[in-house]
């Protein structure tokens, strides 16, 4: 060709990088590899073939762990873990940031080992999955050395048990590793059985860096092993990036285990285009949001909605943009578009494709390699939104589209999904795309902008997308819990059961107590009371027994009163002091009440620590504030604090006050409506609290208060799609049942494992509760140069 002719065509000549480094290394370990376990690499065992996608040949040989390995694993961490947190901040942090520098060292063999490993352009590899990777080992090793001064009080889990995909199996490792590492854990991980050479490599590395034997284990193999890590008895905490079908399968089988859990898991990410978007930057920022890394992105921009008026213009400037991009060999880097992770993987793209009757279908004009897996990146417009591929993930180089009039309709259509991992708007008015972030529904949205990632900045999803987050002091605390000090005085759970005695009431005026739902005072559904009796056996009054459909009545009641979201902290706090002043008020009735239904005379001191806690969280209503992280990137990112959504809460049987205004409380101060369920055993003074409520300006619908079993009405609370958080402190434990009912609609649930908690002290207070009430939303927005 000519120098004439190449300026004529501008074709990119290819810039293959060599893989000669990345398969010495392999042909150095033998080309089969054992498991990582207590500092060395077992012996290779009967397991897989880990193949390249691009070419098809085989890379290495992968040994599928059985029990006996899961097992040795868990154990070794298990043995190093006191050591490695013992060590301190500054002590992990020095291991971190020795990781972070031998990965620096090593970063072009790990990104050429990934590209042959996953098919991602090594372009790719190499600019965006090992910078991040190191950054985050960086950023870690920073977070455990401030870790003691920055929250004190907060301690490691014990032992992580990590589940990763194979997207981007580096990072996602780092993601994992890093913050359980600087919170003083240890880890078991798992990686993808279609990528597990780079957490090798990452094993080798840990040996070469001096890190102590056992922290980090690496086990390979597919899901089943994947399912005996995550169900073993010796982890205490489980991290999963992955499917949500997988996502919901682990919830099940982690039920009542005790175990902390976090689920990073599916979405269909709106790319939202307003009329006034810069074009050419969002059809660039699509082909980042859609094509990077062949659109097997978790947060990818999958769903297009443009404004109407641009729709068509946008669509063929998009296709000629499509038309050009380069597919093949992942290692040129002049390479877009790799291959496809795997065959299995391909073939389900296909075939959903090839469902699609509806819309127009555009593909990429340039041919596909003749060998490897490879799939041509493509264009559905005219969908839609219930057209099944505006719904299902794809997790493939697909872009689907639907167009929009209004920006109330765009926040419709984007909001219309099941998911809720991430979202950008595109507009050239900063005061439209700032309208519109805060309504989407979604953990991480760009503003002009698309896929960014940082260390710092948290990331992770609502919704069926999973909960908890990744990256930042945030994402740090999901490694973490409040030491036993902190957590005051705790005691075995056991069941605390109501006194019996004589049914007839005497004395005074019958008064019959109702439930409270919607503000107003409600006879219950089923038509049922019970008597509460004290511990003498008298008769202390008739509380309703409430089943499904009040339950269902009381979560619609809160949904209707989604406003509370939209009040001021300010507003909010105005309302919690009320509160306080009115229970001040009856202070001496509460604690007789108290008295005669524990038999404790315990009640004043319980009603005056009750006054104290309504304080708390009117004081935190306007405090309890985001971060806006200082990323190294041309914008920030905000992390902001948005209420869950309905909070259903079964609520301490022990403090039948104090434990329900520790659970309303920090409920209400973060924007949430909730359902209420009193105290099994004493439960009138929440009936009483309800004339409280009542007359303390709370909106209707805000607080919802119900009585009755709690082991009856617990699943109906788990499994009702209306109800976003779940917490329960109940003297029963039902923490197996809620955890497992849940996982239907991946519901954040807070359970009372095995102990109780001490709810006069700060054990009863505090951020826990505040962080339980509010999901972290990182809206990243230009600033700045
Ligand atoms: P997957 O969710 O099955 O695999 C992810 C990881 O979980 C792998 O390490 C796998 O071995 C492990 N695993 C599988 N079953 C398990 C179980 N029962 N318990 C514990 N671990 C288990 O994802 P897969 O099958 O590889 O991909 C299927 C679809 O999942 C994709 O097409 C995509 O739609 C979605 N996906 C989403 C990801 C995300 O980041 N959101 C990542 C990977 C897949």
């Amino acid at each position: 060709m000519t120098v004439k002719e190449i300026f004529e065509t501008m074709e990119y000549g290819p810039a293959p990088e060599s893989a000669a480094e990345a398969l010495a290394w392999l042909v150095d370990q033998g080309d089969r590899f054992g498991h990582f376990i207590d500092g060395a690499f077992t012996d290779p065992g009967d397991g897989f073939d880990s193949c390249n996608p691009a070419t098809g040949e085989v890379l290495a040989t992968l040994t599928q762990a059985g029990e006996a390995d899961v097992d040795a694993a868990v154990s070794a961490a298990r043995r190093a873990q006191p050591a490695w947190a013992k060590l301190g901040g500054h002590g992990r942090a020095r291991h971190l940031y020795a990781l972070a520098r031998m990965i620096q060292k090593h970063s072009r063999l790990f990104a050429v080992l990934e590209t042959l490993d996953n098919g991602k352009p090594v372009r790719e590899a190499r600019d965006i999955d090992i910078p991040l990777v190191q950054r985050h080992f960086y950023h870690h090793a920073g977070l455990a050395q401030l870790m003691e001064s920055e929250l004190p009080g907060m301690g490691p889990h014990g032992v992580c048990g990590q589940v990763i995909p194979w997207n981007f199996p580096l990072l996602m490792l780092a993601w994992k590793v890093a913050p359980a590492l600087a919170a003083g854990n240890t880890v078991v991980l798992k990686p993808a059985e279609y990528t597990s050479l780079t957490a090798l490599l990452f094993a080798d590395i840990c040996r070469r860096a001096g890190l102590p034997r056992g922290v980090v284990n690496i086990v390979t193999g597919d899901g089943a092993v994947g399912e005996m890590v995550v169900a073993h008895k010796g982890v205490d905490k489980v991290a999963f990036t992955g499917s949500t079908g997988v996502g919901r399968a682990i919830r099940r089988a982690t039920a009542g285990q005790g175990k902390a859990l976090t689920l990073e898991l599916g979405g269909k990410s709106a790319f939202i285009v307003f009329d006034d978007a810069d074009i050419d930057s969002a059809i660039e920022g699509l082909v980042d949001a859609i094509w990077f890394n062949g659109g097997q992105v978790c947060c990818a921009g999958s769903r297009l909605i443009v404004q109407e008026g641009i729709a068509e213009a946008f669509h063929t400037r998009l296709c000629a943009r499509m038309d050009k991009l380069r597919i093949g060999d992942p290692l040129d880097k002049c390479v877009d578009v790799g291959a496809i992770v795997d065959p299995v993987q391909r073939d389900r793209i296909a075939q959903m494709v090839a469902g699609c009757t509806a819309g127009e279908v555009h593909q990429v004009a340039a041919e596909m390699p003749a060998q490897g897996c490879f799939y041509p990146p493509t264009l559905i417009t005219g969908l839609a939104p219930s057209d099944a591929l505006m719904q299902e993930e794809i997790f493939g180089p697909v872009l689907v589209s639907t167009t929009f009039r209004t920006p109330a309709e765009a926040v419709d259509l984007a909001n219309d999904t099941r998911y809720g991992l991430a979202a950008s708007v595109w507009s050239e008015n900063l005061n439209l795309a700032l309208d519109v972030a805060p309504k989407l529904v979604a953990g991480v949205i760009w503003v002009n902008a698309t896929n960014l990632f940082d260390a710092a900045a948290p990331f992770g999803g609502m919704r069926e997308s999973g909960f908890g987050r990744e990256g930042g002091w945030e994402g740090l605390r999901a490694y973490l819990r409040p030491v036993v000090k902190a957590a005051g005085k705790t005691k075995p759970l056991a069941q605390i059961v109501p006194f019996e005695g004589d049914s007839s009431f005497h004395g005074g005026l019958d008064r019959t107590s109702k439930l409270y739902i919607g503000g107003k005072q409600a006879r219950p559904d089923g038509g049922y009371t019970r008597a509460v009796h004290g511990k003498s056996g008298k008769a202390l009054g008739e509380v309703p027994i409430a089943n499904r459909k009040d339950i269902r009545n009381a979560v619609e009641a809160a949904a209707g009163a989604a406003g509370w979201a939209k009040t001021t902290g300010h507003a909010r706090a105005q309302i919690l002091y009320f509160i306080a002043e009115n229970l001040e008020a009856r202070a001496d009735e509460f604690a007789a009440r108290i008295d005669a239904m524990t038999g404790i005379r315990k009640g004043a001191s319980e009603v005056q620590a009750s006054i104290s806690r309504l304080f708390t969280y009117a004081a935190w209503a306007d405090k309890f504030d985001g971060r806006v992280k200082g990323v190294p990137l041309r914008g920030v990112a905000m992390a902001m604090r948005a209420p869950v959504g309905v909070i259903g809460a079964i609520c301490p049987d022990e403090a039948p006050l104090l434990g329900l205004v520790s659970l309303m409380g920090p409920a209400m101060a973060m924007g949430n409506p909730c359902v209420l369920i009193a105290s099994e055993p004493y439960p009138l003074a929440a009936l009483d609290f309800t004339q409280i409520i009542e007359t303390s300006d709370v909106p209707e619908g805000v607080v919802n208060i119900l009585t009755g079993s709690h082991a009856e009405l617990a699943p109906t609370l788990a499994r009702h799609a209306g109800v976003d958080a779940l917490w329960c402190f109940s003297s029963t434990d039902l923490s197996a049942q809620i955890e497992a009912d849940s996982a239907a609609s991946l519901k954040r649930t807070w359970v009372n494992n095995a102990q109780t908690r001490d709810w006069t002290g700060a054990a009863g207070e505090g951020h826990e509760f505040l962080e339980a009430a509010t999901e972290i939303k990182t809206i990243w927005v230009p600033y700045g140069e």
